[in-house]
């Protein structure tokens, strides 16, 4: 009899791309044309329209929104065409809305799937997150050092200067005296305008991307989006949910959440393997964006499975209007 964390993840995973690249493919005549919201809804129109063709019983756990909020792919839509295995499906059909509209760098569109249960359920609220690549101890980096403990902990690891430790920050005002502390030692901060579960699996591979350690708050979904594409890559994320209000604490309670001051792993919220896959939309250090040329559009995929630890790079060359 099939484990529990066999949803025939193998088979799916190439169906998980198709998906992720028609949602990019979709969003590409928006790039650069300043409108956030029609990249966003071409992106999500396309994102479904694939998912729904594959043979899954999914529900989307991590998607656009309570349902009253979106019409389209919300927190508890049935997806897939109703036979083959119940899986969990975690999605941002365009991470960095506005890096489209405006041609900035990073854009994403992302997909996670697992068997049913295998995700954390995160309200839409910020969590604070921290990340690091693989081949550390467990620990190493903790929420609860400062960030210049962080640093000095990480560099320590690596057997070099924190002077060569580079942290990816979203810039908010909200960061402004931990990016001050960041510098204090030294280290150099990449900062990003938008899009962290890109700036977290930068960290993954940190050789290419130059990117060592993400931190700070971000969205609380994409948090386990970032899980689920380190538990395939490797490397640590650590979140904890942060509250601005009783409505958003009671969104917490409603997904089932008891314990408000909890800090998750990158396991507690991906706690069974999982596949994933990214389609770059703009250019990035991950992955190259839609490219153009007459007649075609060209895109790339990582598509990855935590059980294997494969990770594909899958290029697409699609003709236009065919
Ligand atoms: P969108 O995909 O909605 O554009 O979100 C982009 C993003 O930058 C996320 O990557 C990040 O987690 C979140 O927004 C940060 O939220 P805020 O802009 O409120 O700081």
């Amino acid at each position: 009899m099939a484990k529990s964390a066999d949803f025939n993840d193998r088979m799916l995973s190439l169906g998980l791309a198709r998906v992720s690249e028609a949602a990019a493919l979709a969003s590409a005549k928006l790039i650069g044309r300043g409108d956030e919201k029609a990249a966003d809804q071409a992106a999500v129109n396309a994102m479904r329209e694939q998912l729904n063709l594959l043979n899954i019983q999914g529900v989307v756990v991590i998607g656009e929104g309570e349902r009253d909020e979106a019409p389209m792919l919300y927190i508890g839509e049935e997806v897939g065409n109703g036979e083959g295995p119940a899986v969990d499906i975690a999605l941002d059909p365009l991470e960095g809305t506005t890096l489209t509209a405006k041609d900035m760098p990073n854009a994403l569109t992302v997909i996670a799937m697992g068997p049913r249960g295998s995700m954390l359920h995160a309200p839409d609220v910020y969590m604070d997150k921290l990340a690091i690549g693989p081949r550390f101890r467990t620990g190493v980096v903790t929420l609860d050092m400062s960030p210049a403990e962080r640093v000095s902990a990480l560099a320590a690891a690596k057997g070099c200067s924190t002077e060569d430790i580079t942290v990816c920050v979203l810039e908010r005002p909200r960061h402004e005296d931990m990016i001050d502390e960041i510098r204090t030692t030294g280290a150099a901060i990449r900062l990003i305008t938008d899009g962290d579960v890109a700036g977290i699996i930068h960290c993954a591979e940190a050789e290419t991307t130059g990117i060592d350690m993400y931190m700070g708050s971000g969205g609380a979904p994409e948090g386990v989006l970032a899980a689920a594409a380190l538990k395939c890559m490797g490397g640590q994320i650590f979140g904890r949910l942060l509250f601005r209000n009783d409505d958003e604490r009671g969104r917490a309670s409603k997904a089932g959440i008891t314990n408000f001051d909890r800090v998750y792993t990158r396991d507690d919220m991906v706690t069974q393997d999982v596949i994933f896959a990214a389609t770059g939309v703009t250019d990035g250090s991950i992955l190259p964006g839609i490219k153009r040329e007459p007649g075609y559009l060209t895109t790339e995929t990582i598509l990855m499975r935590s059980k294997t630890g494969s990770v594909r790079r899958m290029n697409y060359r699609n003709p236009i209007g065919r």
